[in-house]
């Protein structure tokens, strides 16, 4: 089996839950699934493979748990690509989202099978994991608090953990700035107000990382999207 067709199954099982959770919710996940190149690449790279306690901060609507826990159905049921690596099994899937209706789609797709917990990045407790993933999320708290949160990250990750850091580039001309206007639209609809973005250039989150101690590497995700994300794949020794 080639990646494509098998990404295609998987936007099928991953976003069929949100069915539950009524149409908006639906369709959004297939969008989402179906047109960003990191969920792809999460499996593609193996990225959380091996990694038992996965947190996602800023899950959104647990996006990520639905497409972990439909990507290692495919995996058992042999429906897998042969050149990717195996798929994460985790034994423990939580995500923390602030926005009450973004909680009630993810509970009602996951179930039981990811804890969502309502709540702010700059203040719940990460527990102890194994893999934490922050996807376009952390522009939207200010620089002091970026810089906690990545601290507290660093801590509660195990040795050899992992983080996967996806941002705008603020270095990367028009792309970036599509992005940070599609985020300034969806803000103002959704929450009525315009908010303020803080936004770095992919080289200074980078310098950030690498004096937290992490091995860093970049990835381009934003393959097939008008934006300019970078993937920052941060690894602990
Ligand atoms: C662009 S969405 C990304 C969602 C998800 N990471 C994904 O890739 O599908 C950003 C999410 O971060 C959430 N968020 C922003 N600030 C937050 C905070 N301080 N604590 C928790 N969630 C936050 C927003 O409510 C939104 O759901």
């Amino acid at each position: 089996m080639s990646g494509d067709p098998a990404i295609a199954a998987l936007v099928d099982a991953a976003s069929a839950p949100y069915r539950a959770a009524g149409r908006f919710a639906w369709h959004f996940a297939r969008g989402k699934l179906a047109g960003d190149p990191a969920f792809a690449a999460i499996l593609s790279h193996g990225l959380l493979a091996g990694r038992a306690r996965i947190l996602d901060l800023g899950c959104g609507q647990g996006l990520l748990a639905a497409w972990l826990l439909a990507a290692r159905a495919a995996h058992l049921e042999g429906r897998w690509p042969g050149d990717w690596p195996p798929a994460a099994a985790p034994a423990q899937l939580t995500g923390v989202e602030i926005n009450p209706r973004e909680v009630a789609r993810a509970r009602v797709a996951l179930g039981e099978r990811a804890q969502i917990v309502q709540g702010d990045i700059r203040h719940v407790d990460y527990g102890s994991v194994d893999a934490i993933v922050i996807l376009d999320v952390l522009h939207f708290i200010d620089s002091s608090s970026q810089e906690a949160v990545l601290r507290r990250a660093r801590a509660a990750l195990a040795p050899r953990g992992i983080l996967l850091l996806r941002v705008g580039d603020a270095a990367a001309g028009f792309g970036f700035t599509v992005g940070k206007l599609v985020d300034r639209v969806v803000a103002l609809a959704r929450q009525r107000r315009l908010i303020r973005l803080t936004c770095r250039a992919a080289s200074d989150w980078q310098v950030q990382l690498a004096r937290l101690g992490f091995a860093v590497e970049a990835l381009p995700m934003s393959q097939g999207t008008p934006f300019a994300n970078v993937l920052l794949v941060g690894r602990l020794p």
